[in-house]
């Protein structure tokens, strides 16, 4: 009888891999506004469209990216919150796998503004399934809470 297994591609495994993070968009909305407390933020605006179908947006006030970290975070296991195995055993914040983005990114389409305090710009990118279709400087001010 013939061999059965193949290897499936990158693309669909990573389809795979993000369902088991993003099961649906209350997962998004949760590891979203986790980012936003991780990075220090005192004010968290969220914007939900259609029960999170059409629109999640979440707007904070934390640190920020640099222009690099904000592609860089998109990546598969990407995470400023741990370095080695050691650090497993004191985390302090909500997220430290780095799959949360990465998994948003390979199922949906993603908008990301950021910039830090000290940057005069900050940067846009645009995701579509996992490819970026576009990265450039933009202005990124802070938008105070609604009243
Ligand atoms: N709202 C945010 N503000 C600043 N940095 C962020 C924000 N969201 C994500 N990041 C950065 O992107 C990285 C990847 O995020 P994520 O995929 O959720 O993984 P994790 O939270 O497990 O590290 C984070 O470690 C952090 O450095
Ligand atoms: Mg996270």
């Amino acid at each position: 009888m013939a061999d059965i297994i193949n290897l499936l591609p990158d693309n669909i495994a990573n389809q795979i891999a993000a369902g088991e993070v993003i099961q649906r968009p209350a997962s998004a909305v949760k590891e979203l506004l986790e980012n936003a407390v991780d990075a220090g933020a005192t004010e968290i605006q969220l914007i939900i469209r259609d029960a999170g179908k059409e629109l999640v947006q979440v707007i904070d006030n934390g640190s920020g990216m640099s222009d690099t970290d904000a592609r860089m975070c998109f990546e598969r296991h990407a995470t400023s919150k741990i370095r080695s195995i050691d650090d497993l055993f004191q985390i302090r914040t909500m997220g430290f796998r780095g799959e949360a983005l990465a998994s948003i990114a390979a199922v949906s389409q993603v908008e990301l503004k950021s910039r830090r305090a000290e940057d005069e710009l900050g940067t846009f990118i645009e995701i579509d399934n996992s490819v970026i279709r576009r990265q450039e400087p933009c202005q990124a001010p802070w938008a105070p809470a609604l009243p």
